[in-house]
């Protein structure tokens, strides 16, 4: 099976789905998942200095023989490391922990308060040096991109936001798609916390995919790079076998109707 890659604008590619690793708890539970991940078709990897496991990250893909231009990875600079030292010192210790020269992708975590725009200017230098292929954003609604025109030299590709079929966020996926930003839609199962709705049901029994599959689809097909997190390797492989159907135009249609605006992760939407 082969895994679609998206281009961003600044040309470099990324596999449209990866596997999420927020929450995965030690080294054992890590290596099989990273394990099944990689027997089922993932390259794409989505970690965080808040998730505790780049260096489980790290371990594992060095166990795994894979050479490193085989994966994309990611980390994220944590809210705790947004002053402009601080980020870079702390991203060093990333790359230690994560056995590598470069990550693929380098994110802020979220729009902290005024500590934002120099953290910002880190991750710029970053790329510059090498140590970032591509540099984004994560839980930035349209106010902190706006405001990103005044200060960024480098505008970010790559906007890491809640969405998935009961928070689809029409607006933001309408600036980001206007100004070549990629959507990477997390928490795209919506954290299992509704998956009992009935049009999802009726749609995967027509299709003969799973309610998971469903919602991972709607994801693919809006353009979305979209990033599962699951530690059952029977789930892991199930989320990444999405790419042999299509969703028709009445699926779509009936999907855009459910948006509930249902948010299960934190929310930006208030930060000044
Ligand atoms: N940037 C941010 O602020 C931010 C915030 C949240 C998440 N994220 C990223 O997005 C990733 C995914 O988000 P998420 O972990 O919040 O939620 P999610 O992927 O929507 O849901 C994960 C949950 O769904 C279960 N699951 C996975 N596949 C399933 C399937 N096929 N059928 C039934 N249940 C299934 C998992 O259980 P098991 O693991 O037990 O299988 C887990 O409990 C994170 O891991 C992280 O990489 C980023």
């Amino acid at each position: 099976m082969s895994i679609p890659d998206i281009i961003l604008a600044d040309q470099h590619k990324i596999p449209q789905i990866g596997l999420g690793l927020w929450q995965v708890k030690d080294q054992n539970e890590f290596d099989g998942a990273f394990t099944a991940g990689i027997k089922a078709g993932y390259r794409h990897f989505d970690s965080a200095q808040a998730y505790g496991n780049e260096q489980m990250l790290g371990n594992a893909w060095q166990a795994s023989g894979k050479k490193r231009g085989e994966l994309f990875l990611t980390t994220k600079i944590g809210v705790q490391n947004f002053r402009y030292k601080k980020a870079h010192a702390s991203f060093e210790e990333s790359l230690a922990k994560l056995q590598t020269d470069y990550v693929d992708l380098l994110l802020l975590h979220f729009p902290v308060t005024i500590l934002r725009k120099k953290a910002w200017k880190a991750l710029e230098e970053i790329q510059k040096a090498g140590g970032a292929r591509t540099i984004g954003v994560s839980n930035y609604t349209i106010r902190h991109l706006e405001e990103m025109k005044n200060y960024a030299r480098v505008m970010p590709v790559v906007n890491q936001v809640e969405l998935h079929v009961f928070l689809q966020q029409p607006e933001l996926v309408k600036y980001c798609r206007d100004h070549n930003i990629a959507i990477e839609a997390y928490s795209p199962l919506a954290h299992v916390r509704a998956m009992d709705n009935q049009v999802i049901n009726d749609i995967a029994k027509k299709h003969g995919k799973t309610y998971a599959q469903i919602m991972l689809r709607w994801c693919i097909e809006q353009g979305f790079i979209v990033l599962p997190k699951s530690v059952t390797p029977s789930r892991i492989k199930e989320n990444i076998d999405i790419f042999d159907f299509k969703l028709d135009e009445k699926d779509i249609e009936l999907l855009a109707t459910q948006n509930k605006n249902l948010r299960t992760a934190w929310s930006p939407v208030h930060v000044p």
